[in-house]
């Protein structure tokens, strides 16, 4: 059976074999030769704000909320967003269009910029924008079907988990440290509660009811968590947003993880026991059939 993790690991392959097109310093280039100096603060002390929008069919999903969670990310760190949403729309687009249109990963990183010294203070300078995008295979039901073994982490990070900043270092700690045990992501628990992934949002299920964390600096509001919860509501799934703990992760009947770039997936074993059946749970593949449904009818439309 094919793994997820496998095309994942394919796709970004891809990206070091096909001339992808990138978006810097105001022009669409060959990642190749697309260049950022040493002096960028991105570099020095990643200090930028990042978005990772999934593209189906050649159209971003969500782009406006990705672009409104971009914009407040750059207001906590004190920056003004660059361009409005029609202008990044654009360029986007564009973006995505000169790759090859199909289902694309695209991601956006706005820094502060480069200075002429390694100075923490602030100073005014121009932002460096980086763009990219490359192919990623549709999340199918079937290939999200072999689902994930997760195990939980410890909290590592610092106090603005709802900033998607691109001082990324303490989940990529959280993240090897599951690996390394032979899992596939990591829940990260802090003082007894389960907050999210290193890389994801999660949702429980319990007796017929979602449950998910409520938002707080603790967690990124996920787009696909947002996105997921209004499903719910539309559709009359009983949810709450409530802390959940350990012990409630451990009883769980089923538990899914979600990110814009993973969709929806089951998560069918945690630690060492399985989850409900060890199998994908029906409340699960009746969410995944709305989101799917979802995928299809809402995007932005690419300029002609
Ligand atoms: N990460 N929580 C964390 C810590 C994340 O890094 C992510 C996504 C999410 C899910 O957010 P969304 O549904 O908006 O993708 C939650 C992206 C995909 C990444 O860093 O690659």
């Amino acid at each position: 059976m094919v793994k997820y993790q496998f095309i994942m690991g394919k796709s970004e392959f891809l990206i070091k074999t096909m001339s992808t097109i990138a978006y810097c310093h105001d022009r669409f280039a060959p990642l190749s030769e697309t260049t950022i100096s040493p002096m960028d603060r991105g570099f020095l002390f990643g200090e930028g704000i990042y978005e990772v929008i999934p593209v189906y069919n050649g159209r971003p999903f969500c782009l406006e909320e990705h672009l409104d969670r971009l914009n407040a990310g750059l207001q906590a760190i004190q920056m003004s967003s660059p361009y409005s949403h029609e202008k990044w729309t654009e360029i986007l687009t564009t973006l995505v269009s000169k790759n090859g249109m199909g289902d694309q990963c695209l991601y956006l990183q706005i820094t502060r910029g480069a200075d002429v010294i390694r100075d923490p203070l602030f100073s005014a300078l121009t932002p460096t924008i980086f763009a990219m995008s490359y192919p990623k295979p549709k999340p199918t039901k079937a290939l999200l079907s072999n689902g994930l073994k997760v195990t939980t982490v410890s909290d590592l990070r610092w106090k603005n988990c709802q900033v998607k900043a691109t001082s990324r270092l303490a989940y990529v700690l959280m993240y090897n440290e599951a690996k390394a045990m032979g899992f596939d992501e990591g829940i990260i628990m802090n003082t007894g509660y389960a907050l999210e992934g290193t890389s994801s949002n999660f949702f429980v299920v319990r007796h017929g009811v979602l449950y998910t964390p409520p938002k707080s600096n603790q967690i990124l509001s996920g787009i696909t968590r947002d996105r997921v919860l209004l499903l719910a509501e539309k559709n009359k799934i009983p949810y709450r947003e409530n802390k959940i703990s350990e012990r409630e992760l451990l009883k769980a009947d089923e538990i899914w993880i979600t990110s814009s770039i993973r969709g929806i997936v089951p998560v069918l074993t945690l630690g060492t026991q399985a989850v409900g059946q060890g199998t994908p749970g029906p409340l699960w593949e009746r969410m995944w059939d709305l989101y799917a449904a979802d995928i299809i009818n809402v995007s932005v439309p690419v300029p002609s």
